[in-house]
């Protein structure tokens, strides 16, 4: 549409006028907010821009190799980072909420600095006084008034890509998206001609599955939530609610317990809860009436797929009162 037309002409002088002939990077989270503003600036300044995707290790399954493979197309240079050991480390026994998120903030930001130096060398760490380093990320409105960045609001959650970054940042922020709504983002996304399934990417969180694990993050625990949600992400697929259905977070109790039975034996294992929700930005959502046939199968499957989990619950919350995520 027009309107998005102007969006995009407008934020690629603002990107030229903010970035001069300096470089940036861009933080690739693997969703269509970071995608997108990442292209607005690959137009903006070409190949000044270099991207970084972060694996840290709490992304779903096959998803790392999906988003190399779709990014390669888009973008110009990517670079793939492997800090599983480095996040998971600095997550070792953790288990308050915004305690995980603020690690999360903070080893994202650690390792684009690392990415920094890596692409642009010395010099640009060298910059005296006014930077001539960027760091892009695809910050929406809804983020900026739920960290309380807007007049009046007070911090609900700090979402990885807004607070808790460090004083000592040596890049100033480019945030093209900080205006615009998923709706509008996407609309943007469409006029810069990306792939449609980098588009209409259902929203997933930075921090990941670490945020769905309700207690200590661990690796063991990664492994069970990512094969129960993959099942779910499934089930959903096939039964062609992707984009009906805003999104579905799956999410692991990993410190509750419930008895259960299978073949002849008693089962003690975890229960995860299934948050389809309805949604039009994620500021408000309601909870999705999922067909009965969908929870059906799904819930066979988990329970019968997935050693660790042996019962599969629902969440009929609207937000408000509940989040979408759990954390
Ligand atoms: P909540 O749980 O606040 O989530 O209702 C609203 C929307 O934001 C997503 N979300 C995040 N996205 N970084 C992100 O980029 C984050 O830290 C984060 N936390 C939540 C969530 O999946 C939902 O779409």
């Amino acid at each position: 549409t027009w309107t998005m037309l102007n969006v995009v002409e407008e934020q690629v002088e603002k990107i030229r006028e903010q970035v001069g002939e300096g470089r940036a990077i861009c933080a690739l989270s693997g969703g269509v907010d970071s995608a997108v503003a990442a292209a607005l600036v690959q137009r903006a300044i070409g190949d000044r821009l270099t991207c970084v995707y972060v694996d840290h290790g709490m992304m779903r399954q096959g998803e790392t190799e999906q988003v190399r493979r779709d990014f390669e197309e888009v973008f110009d240079s990517l670079d793939v980072v492997d800090a599983e050991e480095q996040f998971l480390t600095a997550l070792a026994g953790v288990t308050e909420p915004e305690t995980k998120r603020k690690i999360i903030g903070h080893e994202f930001i650690r390792t684009f600095e690392a990415a920094q130096v890596r692409v642009f060398g010395d010099a640009v760490t060298e910059g005296e006084g006014e930077a001539t380093a960027y760091l892009v990320q695809g910050t929406l409105y809804p983020d900026v008034v739920e960290s309380g960045g807007g007049a009046g609001t007070s911090t609900i959650k700090s979402h990885h890509n807004v607070g808790g970054l460090p004083d000592d940042l040596n890049f100033a922020l480019v945030e093209p998206l900080r205006a615009l709504f998923k709706d509008e983002v996407r609309a943007v996304g469409e006029q810069l001609g990306l792939p449609e399934r980098m588009v209409w990417r259902q929203p997933f969180p930075g921090p990941g599955l670490g945020i769905r694990i309700i207690g200590e993050v661990t690796k063991d625990r990664l492994d069970t939530l990512r094969q129960a949600d993959a099942i779910a992400r499934e089930e959903l697929t096939k039964a062609g609610l992707d984009r009906e259905i805003w999104q579905m977070p799956v999410v692991l109790l990993a410190e509750v317990r419930s008895v259960g039975v299978q073949g002849d034996g008693r089962t003690y294992g975890h229960p995860v809860v299934l948050r389809p929700v309805t949604s039009e930005d994620a500021m408000t959502a309601d909870w999705a009436r999922l067909p009965y046939e969908v929870m059906e199968k799904i819930s066979t499957r988990i329970t019968n797929e997935v050693a660790e989990i042996n019962r599969v619950t629902i969440d009929i919350t609207s937000k408000p009162p509940g989040t979408i995520e759990w954390e």
